[in-house]
């Protein structure tokens, strides 16, 4: 993975080379924190390990069971269904994967219908085991499996972390269960068994994916000079200090689509804290170059625009044609326009002096995106040091958690009796 941060240089609100210099004796600083916290396999900073830590040899043979599936359906929400979701979506498979993680009912209705419930591997993934999304979706699909006279329990494993309900339900029912390792988060779990239970079933490479992460480890040190990580970790902690509130994510390739949801996920529940966080927007290249693009380059000066891309991919060429006007796009092809287009908006962005950071993968394959997906890691975690929150709690998350199982009357929870009282005052 390389970061270019030149296009943060000069523009407005922008970073200055004496800012960054200064800025590095912290960076310094936090990597030690960091590493310290590796050492230890401190609660969050464990998630930084996983290259090492996590077991593929475990997560295939408890996968294995499942004899060529159609289909495997994630039941799982935020951190526990994201990353699965970024690693499904970026890369072919003949098995589908398909997530449940909303409670809307016309959703969880529709994808019964159209899901092969006989050929469907259902993995339910809940960290807290506790989540009412996750367990009241799970009901559900459970009942649509009894009624399709599938046996559920030969087609259902959990995927947990300590001794939620979850847990008890899949004891219950001699589940096969897997663990996420402790002190790894949610939002932190993608290299873990949380995220690459359903790469296995799809018959990925493991080994690669954490390969990837490996080699983003390794290109951790004490500088944001000598770590694309860290530059870019740095770079967007000194924007945002500076009035780049807003963080737009826009890869060039459809394939990390998903990528920009789950990278949102991680900066907005990572850092958005006490009063400072930088807001993720996902976007899409070339699609919102029509449309998010205006705004980008000539709307309010409050953003840093991320964009990503893929340095090879499978290409499409463009047919010849004698079309007046057209003929130019003849002999090239789909990939060189996207490029084209990327450039283009890269340059536009810094006429207009708008910073911009490129960063680029070889392609999308597993290893480039272990490596993404643990650099993207690294550099929140590096962030939340220089911002001094904590990175790797989600108190606001926890609050409408609570709420909502309150509310229907799955505990007594302060937070409900606040939304009660509110309730009362309409
Ligand atoms: O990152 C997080 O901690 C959250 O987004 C969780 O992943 C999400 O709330 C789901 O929690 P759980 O895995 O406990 O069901």
């Amino acid at each position: 993975m390389d970061v270019d941060i030149g296009n943060a240089l000069g523009t407005t609100p922008g970073v200055t080379t004496g800012v960054l210099d200064r800025l590095d004796d912290r960076v310094a600083d936090a990597h030690e924190t960091i590493t310290d916290g590796m050492a230890n396999d401190a609660f969050g900073y464990a998630a930084l390990n996983l290259p090492e830590t996590a077991d593929p040899d475990a997560i295939r043979s408890a996968v294995d069971r499942y004899d060529d599936p159609e289909a495997v359906l994630t039941v799982g929400i935020g951190g526990s269904a994201l990353g699965a979701a970024t690693l499904a979506n970026a890369l072919d498979s003949e098995v589908d994967a398909y997530f449940l993680d909303n409670v809307d009912p016309d959703q969880a209705r529709r994808l019964l219908a159209e899901l092969p419930l006989s050929e469907t591997v259902v993995n339910v993934v809940s960290n807290s085991g506790t989540t009412a999304e996750t367990l009241a979706n799970f009901l559900v699909v459970r009942e649509a499996m009894d009624r399709a006279d599938v046996d559920w329990t030969d087609r259902t494993f959990v995927t947990t972390g300590g001794e939620g309900n979850l847990r008890r339900l899949a004891e219950k029912h001699d589940l096969p269960a897997l663990d996420v390792p402790a002190g790894v988060p949610g939002r932190f779990s993608v290299l873990s068994t949380v995220g690459l239970a359903v790469a296995a079933l799809q018959g990925h490479d493991v080994e690669a994916i954490l390969r990837g992460g490996a080699d983003g480890r390794e290109n951790l040190s004490g500088s944001l000079y000598d770590s694309p990580a860290y530059a870019y970790g740095a770079v967007s902690y000194a924007l945002a200090r500076r009035g780049a509130t807003t963080n737009a994510m826009m890869p060039y390739a459809e394939s990390l689509e998903t990528f920009a949801e789950w990278f949102a996920q991680l900066w907005a529940e990572s850092l958005g804290k006490d009063g400072v966080g930088q807001t993720p927007v996902r976007a899409l290249g070339a699609t919102d170059q029509h449309s998010q693009l205006q705004l980008y380059r000539a709307g309010p000066r409050e953003k840093l625009v991320t964009l990503l891309r893929p340095r090879e991919r499978a290409d499409v060429s463009i047919p010849e044609t004698d079309l007046e006007g057209l003929s130019y796009l003849g002999g090239s092809s789909l990939g060189e326009l996207l490029d084209a287009e990327f450039e283009a908006t890269e340059a536009s962005l810094a006429a207009a002096e708008r910073p911009n950071v490129r960063i680029e993968i070889d392609r999308v394959d597993e290893r480039s995106l272990g490596e993404l997906l643990y650099g993207m890691e690294a550099a929140c975690v590096l962030y939340g040091e220089l911002d001094g929150v904590e990175t790797f709690t989600q108190p606001a998350v926890e609050w409408g958690k609570k709420a909502a199982r309150g509310l229907l009357g799955g505990g007594e929870f302060e937070e409900a009796e606040a939304v009660s009282d509110k309730r009362e005052l309409v």
